[in-house]
């Protein structure tokens, strides 16, 4: 079966690699049917790369193929993905996707006109790279009322991260690393400021829960402010910094979702995802816990998800993987600031007299080195606007959520 690519970089790339050097393998799979790049969409030249004669920079040259029946977009953001997509989509072609700022900004229309042409709309790739999430969660949660989700969702961040905590190494340093590895979006600030985990945030939400949730929906809060002094403080109780993403289903009209740097103590099972690894966690009320692992970015893993998604569209030309979810609403993402009870680690110039006064139950923690005007300590459970009414009048330098998973 003819195909083809738009957007050859990392992913793309990865993508056209995979198909090639795994052609027996997806032969296999696709009961002898070999999946045979027909195009690849890029605006830039490639004069060195041995499928020169397959590039094209004109869209039609995919969308006029007729023989073309599946179509790989990792072209990454919105325009022209979205008028690109749905022109394949029209013109019955399916499409397979690693891009999920398209997919939380624009899935619910897209899936709905896969469904009214009779083709598929498939994304495994958007969330967590190379992890299988999407269809586990669309499908092997059919049982279950998911009672939240929480997820390291971006390999860039728990990358710089990792290098912070176990290395000492300066977050500059440790991002250039990752962009030469290839896991950075092409501006890292969507990394960096959670953008990206924002936007896997809405998928999995709109999956789990049915309803499209936008990422402006989304409180999102990045990893700039963290220091190596907050990393300091929370070894002493065992804990470490990750950048996560938690959905809380509270009622049938109602979630909370966010993204923030948060506590994770040793014990739990995300406390020992680093590096580049991505692991989302989905509570479930038959099945408890289960836990998705893998490497959340990089050329080889996430293509290995497009691929398979291409893979399941070339056997089911003729039948829908039914993935989907209804439109959303602007009331449906409560502000978890007022519903949301959590711990937070608090740092602060301030003695611990005033914090005692102010919070019942904290439990202080230290570092080597700490100043003599600086407390830092956990609170207890509380939502985030009652610790901000506590803390009025206290020179707060760092305000870190504590999760519960
Ligand atoms: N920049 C993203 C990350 C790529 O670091 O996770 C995969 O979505």
């Amino acid at each position: 079966m003819k195909v083809a690519v738009m957007g050859y970089g990392t992913v793309g790339s990865g993508v056209v690699e995979v198909i090639e050097s795994h052609e027996k393998v997806i032969k296999k799979r696709t009961d002898g049917e070999m999946l045979e790049v027909a195009h690849i969409l890029d605006l830039r030249d490639f004069p060195d790369d041995p499928h020169a004669a397959l590039f094209t920079k004109d869209f039609n040259d995919i969308l006029k193929d007729e023989e073309v029946k599946v179509v790989a977009e990792a072209m990454g953001g919105v325009n022209p993905a979205y008028d690109f997509t749905m022109q394949l989509l029209q013109a019955g072609k399916s499409v397979v996707t690693s891009n999920k700022e398209l997919v939380a900004q624009k899935g619910v229309e897209l899936l709905a006109t896969a469904k009214e042409n009779g083709v598929n709309y498939l994304f495994e790739a958007s969330v967590g790279g190379g992890i299988p999430i999407i269809r586990p969660m669309d499908q092997c949660f059919a049982a279950n009322n998911i009672e939240g989700v929480a997820g390291i969702l971006n390999g860039t961040t728990n990358f710089i991260l990792t290098k912070m905590i176990e290395e000492d190494m300066s977050f500059d340093e440790a991002l250039r690393l990752a962009q030469e590895n290839g896991y950075a979006e092409k501006d890292p600030t969507a990394d960096i400021e959670g953008f990206d985990a924002c936007r896997k945030v809405c998928i999995l939400a709109s999956l789990a829960f049915g309803k499209h949730v936008y990422p402006n929906q989304v409180a999102t809060e990045g990893i700039t402010n963290i220091t190596l002094a907050d990393v300091a403080y929370l070894a002493g109780v065992h804990g470490v910094i990750k950048l996560l993403g938690q959905i809380f289903y509270m009622n049938e009209n109602r979630i909370a979702a966010f993204v923030s740097p948060a506590v994770v103590f040793r014990g739990s099972q995300l406390a020992s995802v680093n590096d580049v690894f991505n692991a989302i966690l989905v509570r479930g009320d038959a099945v408890g816990d289960v836990c998705f692992y893998g490497r959340g970015a990089g050329k080889l893993p996430t293509a290995s998800a497009v691929v398979a998604d291409m893979v399941d569209a070339a056997k089911h030309t003729e039948r829908r993987k039914i993935f989907g979810w209804s439109e959303g609403a602007e009331d449906y993402v409560a502000d978890y600031r007022d519903c949301i009870e959590m711990q937070f680690y608090v740092r602060a110039k301030a003695d611990q007299q005033a914090v005692q006064t102010r919070f019942h139950d904290v439990k202080f923690l230290s570092r080597r080195g700490q100043p003599s005007d600086e407390t830092a300590f956990i609170t207890d459970a509380m939502t985030e606007n009652t610790l901000r009414k506590k803390l009025e009048g206290v020179d707060v330098i760092n305000i870190i959520k504590v999760t519960n998973y």
